[in-house]
């Protein structure tokens, strides 16, 4: 999703805001542009393409002045264009602004201005703001007034930095993420700590309906009411600035081997703990777990654990279609949320029905200081440190591990040995020689399926998702048992079948759709702690408690899928289109 970041100091602005847009990479664009003001003049590069590339080819870190803000865009509004990127100038090109968000009235709001004379170069909506401030400022003749009356013209989500030529910056936040830096000689104003975090770890975050106008060092922050706002300022854990691939070639692979450590931890660091967590799940009238991609596919292995472990029923929702059905939710009910960052448009949407609705909120966040975690009424942190890799992978056996947790506490007769397990799953990491060679193999296959039954029918989902992401592979998760009833005609010789099929209560039933698939000449990868001759290869996982063999089944594809990736030339980090954090609707 789009990354925003402003900067006013006492070094030259440039080099350090195209620094934070390439640490805030991860987090998905197509674009990026820089503009600077120097001696009363702003200065603008834009283009479209990789941080790397688009400074190599204009520069953007030689823009002068010692203010400046910057941006990389995930197109919503209009296509990938050097015209489309941000940072946009305003018609006197005495303004520009970087933006985060979607504007819903920018049609209404651009037929007003283009009536009052003004032209627009993009097809964003963002051009929007750069004009309306410029209307507003020419009217107000100060900042303060400016942003105030611009906000109370645009309607969406949003947050936005805007500079002025006299070296004035100023940045509203409604609903997007905006959270300010504050070193001893800089400001920071960014989507992401990762923007500032080599400068600074003295952070402010900015509640949703404020702004922040700031002159140099000096700044005030407000209410939209032009009220003054008190401001705290908080320490920015280190360890979400620790944000390097070491000796990785890639942050998912260095993530992916970060599961075996990350499995004690998961869960440790609560706000108000798992004991009240169980509370909440004990006294509620109904239970509905949210969440958007991989987070989603962890609600639908909390509900197989929560009835299969506690006999506690649960129903799992899609973040995004909660809005279509708000009457699905019961007053006085428990809502678990579940969202690597913290920031999913679509779980805060789906929180904010619940609230409605009188729910409890359990919050199952990695970044606490994200709005998922302000929103909660037990915040359980995944505790597995930053995730740049845009597909989820450490994060999804955090949520897991936390889950486990929760049920553990629930029912004191379930006793799961994570450190084992932790050495189980280091073992799998140890020698991917195997899943390498395999890799090789679907390196020119356009489908494959993945079958799975009971709980390990959700591995088969999120191991479809993986494909799509990592290697833009045709994939599709498919429950056992539902072969026969339609995808068995999809099987032929150019396709290939990953089963997961673990020694559990599914073994013989899932062993009996892969040789149906055999017949039909499909190759089979068989993800077992048992070997079979059906399987064309085979994955061996660690024989363990049958509630870890989700954990122990989506390491070795998540492996699978970056070794794929690497194959086929993708970029696995940053796989094209998609964003880590999406933050729009
Ligand atoms: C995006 C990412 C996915 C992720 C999903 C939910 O779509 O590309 O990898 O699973 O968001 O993210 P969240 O931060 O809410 O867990």
């Amino acid at each position: 999703m789009c990354s925003i970041i402003g900067y006013s100091g006492n070094e030259i602005a440039a080099p350090i805001i195209v620094k934070g847009l390439k640490r805030m990479e991860y987090r998905g664009y197509d674009s990026v542009g820089v503009a600077t003001e120097s001696q009363n003049q702003i200065e603008l590069k834009k283009g479209t393409g990789k941080v790397t590339e688009v400074n190599s080819k204009f520069q953007l870190d030689t823009l002068p002045g010692k203010i400046g803000i910057g941006h990389t865009r995930w197109a919503t509004h209009g296509k990938v264009t050097d015209l489309n990127a941000h940072p946009h100038p305003s018609n006197s090109g005495k303004i520009a602004i970087v933006h985060n968000g979607i504007i819903e009235n920018f049609e209404e709001l651009k037929k007003k201005l283009e009536d009052d004379g003004y032209s627009f170069k993009s097809e964003t909506d963002s051009e929007i703001i750069a004009n309306l401030l410029q209307k507003n400022y020419e009217s107000t003749k100060n900042v303060k007034d400016t942003i105030m009356k611009t906000v109370s013209e645009i309607k969406g989500h949003y947050a936005f930095v805007a500079m002025f030529e006299n070296g004035q910056l100023a940045a509203a936040r409604f609903h997007e993420p905006l959270i300010i830096g504050v070193g001893q000689e800089n400001i920071f104003l960014s989507s992401d700590v990762l923007g500032f975090i080599e400068y600074t770890d003295d952070a402010i975050y900015m509640k949703s309906g404020n702004f922040i106008i700031l002159k140099n060092r000096e700044f005030q922050i407000l209410d939209f009411n032009g009220k003054e706002i008190k401001h705290e300022i908080t320490k920015v854990s280190k360890e979400f600035g620790d944000a390097y691939k070491g000796d990785y070639a890639h942050f998912t692979l260095k993530e992916i081997y970060e599961q075996p450590e990350l499995i004690s931890k998961a869960g440790d660091r609560t706000i108000n703990g798992l004991e009240e967590a169980v509370e909440y799940i004990k006294n509620a009238k109904n239970i509905y777990v949210t969440g958007s991609g991989t987070s989603y596919n962890s609600a639908l292995i909390a509900k197989q654990i929560l009835s299969k472990y506690v006999k506690i029923k649960s129903e799992p929702i899609i973040a995004s279609e909660l809005q279509f059905a708000p009457e699905t939710i019961e007053e006085n009910s428990v809502l678990i949320a579940i969202s690597q960052s913290g920031e999913s448009a679509d779980v805060l949407e789906a929180v904010r029905i619940a609230k409605k609705s009188n729910c409890k909120i359990i919050s199952i966040v990695n970044l606490l200081t994200s709005s998922l975690t302000r929103k909660g009424d037990v915040v359980l942190g995944m505790n597995c440190g930053p995730e740049i890799g845009v597909a989820a992978t450490k994060s999804f056996t955090a949520q897991l591990i936390v889950l486990y947790k929760i049920v553990q506490k629930l029912n004191g007769n379930i006793t799961i040995n994570f450190e084992e397990f932790s050495e189980s799953i280091s073992k799998i990491l140890e020698n991917p020689v195997k899943i390498q060679e395999i890799a090789k193999e679907l390196k020119e296959v356009s489908d494959v399926y993945i079958l799975g039954r009971g709980i390990n029918y959700p591995i088969a989902i999120e191991s479809a998702l993986k494909l799509k992401e990592l290697t833009y592979i045709h994939a599709e998760g498919i429950p056992g048992g539902e072969l026969k009833h339609g995808p068995l005609a999809l099987m032929d010789t150019d396709v290939f079948v990953i089963v997961i099929n673990p020694n559990d209560s599914t073994y013989t039933d899932t062993l009996t759709s892969a040789r149906e698939i055999k017949a039909r000449g499909a190759k089979i990868i068989g993800v077992s702690d048992i070997e079979s001759d059906i399987y064309d290869y085979w994955i061996k996982i660690p024989k363990i408690n049958e509630i870890l063999y989700p954990i122990s089944e989506i390491i070795p594809i998540q492996l699978l899928t970056y070794y794929s990736a690497l194959e086929k030339d993708t970029d696995p980090d940053y796989p094209r289109n998609l964003a880590k954090s999406v933050t729009v609707k």
